[in-house]
């Protein structure tokens, strides 16, 4: 299937490892036009080069989501380069859970600066862009806790509810422009956050991966690849989606309880 990405302006958030990276070469090699950004240089850097062997143009920009300055940054770099905006993934995070009564203010407000306000703002300064340009489509990727949540899984899954929340509300202001607002709720995908924790532990990655697909209870049995998380974002980000807003899709080979 022809995604028809081919010159797309699509702005990634996140774009140096895992899931983003993923989606940042399997965007260039649809040929889209792909700003992404992240705090680390030389990441973003590796990401590049990988995506430069694909059809597309690729523009990484050192930029801290949480600073409203530097988002700005990041938009207008890919809005000066190309001079159209038709896409945007917000998809930097972290993990951030633990029990509930171990969670003071600090670790509430930097789960929401990271993971809501940058979307909130990243969302804003993209709209006009996707009006001007007749439409486009943002994906926010969250996480399966968003209609799940478990026990200790604070604040991520309150976090993640108002990035489903705000989804659902902005496909309803906005679908009369044709801009389309969708989200991906990850289950447990490979990714850099991973091998932090498999390093953490001291075990290998793959180790890791083989023992917590078994013990999560996911009916697929397995950990989900991020070229899995990338295939369908681009589907989604493409017109090929063109019919698709409002919705949330669990990316989570079953696991969740929920539909
Ligand atoms: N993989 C999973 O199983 C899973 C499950 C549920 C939800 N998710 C969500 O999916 C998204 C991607 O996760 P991942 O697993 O791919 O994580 P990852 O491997 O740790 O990658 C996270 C990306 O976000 C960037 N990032 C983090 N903080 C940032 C900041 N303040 N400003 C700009 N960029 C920032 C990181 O770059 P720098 O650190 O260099 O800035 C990196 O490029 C996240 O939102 C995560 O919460 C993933």
């Amino acid at each position: 299937m022809d995604l028809h990405l081919a010159g797309r302006v699509v702005l990634v958030t996140g774009g140096s490892d895992g899931l983003g990276a993923a989606l940042v070469r399997t965007l260039a090699a649809e040929g889209a036009r792909v700003a992404f950004c992240g705090r680390d240089e030389a990441r973003l850097l590796a990401v590049a080069e990988q995506a430069a062997q694909g059809p597309g143009e690729v523009l990484p920009i050192v930029a801290d989501v949480r600073d409203p300055d530097a988002l700005a940054r990041f938009v207008d770099a890919a809005a000066d380069r190309w001079h159209a905006v038709h896409g945007l993934v917000n998809n930097a995070g972290a993990s951030s859970a633990g029990p509930f009564e171990t969670q003071d203010d600090d670790v509430w407000q930097a789960d929401l600066d990271l993971k809501l306000y940058a979307a909130v703002r990243a969302c804003r300064l993209v709209l006009p862009h996707l009006r001007r340009a007749g439409g486009g489509a943002i994906v926010n990727s969250l996480s399966v806790t968003a209609r799940a949540p478990g026990a200790a899984s604070m604040p991520t899954s309150v976090t993640r509810a108002a990035g489903l929340a705000l989804t659902k509300a902005l496909s309803k202001e906005f679908g009369a422009d044709g801009v389309r607002v969708n989200a991906i709720l990850v289950g447990l995908v490979r990714s850099g956050q991973w091998e932090r924790v498999a390093a953490g532990q001291g075990v290998p990655v793959d180790e890791l991966y083989a023992r917590m697909g078994t013990a999560s209870g996911i009916p697929l049995g397995r950990f989900g690849h991020a070229e899995e998380f990338a295939d369908l974002v681009a589907f989604l980000v493409s017109d090929r989606a063109a019919y698709l807003t409002g919705t949330a899709i669990n990316l989570d080979g079953g696991m969740s309880p929920v539909a």
